[in-house]
């Protein structure tokens, strides 16, 4: 009956139980599905009094069945939102935040040391050609300097026969830049750019990795002489170590690629047994240590760049960036730089 059909969907507890409900009248084999079908057997007079009885019970069923599925839904609802509940009061999990490695921070600070002194940075490849890392540097094939560099070379040549090899130095991105200006205005230089990169040496032990870092320095324009480099070292150098009684040694010495050459040297105080960077080298208890390899750009280097020796002069340096993190930051193994151990990064590394 109907007060039956309407008892048994007000008293349904599930969305599984209604549906076998709406399923046992309203479907293909339903009960008042099956009602409907006697109408075509009954007279004329008799359809007119039944069938609009049978089609309100079915009205009234579909009806009810919408609310009551409609009800179940709102409880279930209820029921998720109550047990779904987040505890704002919980602590976040931790989540591990990163750092900057040294060698990127210092390369950053000598980025910007010397952008304040009107240096642009370049770049040159990591996998050179010997032309570049050597040949226009004024190494020739025979130069011994080329055994002296340990270098990694690639097995094939390149497309106009030229050796491979890993860059030994980023001297190479002297020869670049100066190509690169004379390409882009043909009367040539000022040129002023550090040149940051990963360099390769077949070399390992606590003080040489088979990669390392450098940055190269390169200013070409009329008239640079030695004080120029002198005055540009000195004022990187106290910059970078943020000190003023910062006293550098130039010593002669020699790179085929400038002339002349000088190594500098930096003073240094024995305090606690530790080197503290600061002071003449030459006074009691203080000493010198090699810094950078530096000089006057060989007047062969400038015309391998395509410029005119008697017209444009320049100084270059040299410096290894790791060594310069060591010494600013106290480390003492080069090897942990690049072994990957992030307790030793979180140690040394800086927050971005
Ligand atoms: N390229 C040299 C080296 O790797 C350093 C250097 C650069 C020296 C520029 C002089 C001028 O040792």
């Amino acid at each position: 009956t109907r007060e039956d059909a309407l008892a048994q969907i007000a008293a349904a507890q599930d969305l599984g139980t209604l549906e076998t409900l709406r399923v046992g009248f309203l479907g293909k084999q339903g009960s008042i599905s099956g009602l409907l079908k006697t109408l075509g057997a009954m007279s004329a007079e008799e359809r007119q009094s039944t069938g609009p009885q049978i089609h309100a019970l079915r009205e009234a069923v579909t009806e009810a069945l919408a609310q009551r599925k409609a009800a179940l839904e709102d409880a279930a609802l209820d029921a998720r939102l109550a047990s779904e509940v987040v505890d704002l009061t919980l602590p976040a999990p931790e989540t591990p935040r990163g750092s900057i490695h040294p060698v990127s921070q210092v390369m950053d600070e000598l980025a910007e040391i010397f952008a304040d002194m009107g240096f642009a940075v370049a770049t040159g490849p990591e996998i050179e050609d010997d032309w570049h890392n050597f040949t226009a540097l004024n190494m020739p094939e025979t130069h011994p300097a080329r055994a002296m560099h340990d270098t990694f070379y690639f097995p094939d040549k390149d497309g106009e026969g030229r050796e491979m090899l890993l860059r030994t130095h980023t001297s190479p991105v002297q020869i670049r830049a100066m190509i690169a200006v004379v390409k882009d205005n043909p009367g040539g230089a000022p040129l002023r750019i550090i040149a940051p990169g990963r360099v390769y040496r077949s070399d390992s032990d606590a003080t040489h990795t088979p990669m390392f870092h450098q940055v190269e320095g390169l200013v070409i324009d009329r008239g640079i002489t030695l004080g120029h480099l002198k005055w540009t070292l000195e004022t990187f150098l106290k910059a970078y170590f943020e000190r003023e009684d910062i006293v550098l040694r130039l010593r002669p010495s020699y790179f085929p690629f400038t002339e002349p050459s000088v190594e500098v040297d930096v003073g240094f105080a024995l305090l606690n047994g530790k080197r503290v960077l600061g002071g003449s080298g030459d006074a009691p208890g203080h000493g010198w240590m090699e810094l950078l390899g530096s000089g006057m750009v060989n007047r062969k280097v400038i015309a391998a760049g395509g410029l005119d020796p008697d017209e444009w002069q320049g100084f270059a340096f040299g410096v290894g960036v790791d060594r310069l993190a060591m010494l600013k930051y106290g480390m003492d193994d080069l090897r942990a730089f690049f072994d990957g151990d992030l307790r030793w990064n979180a140690h040394y590394g800086f927050n971005p």
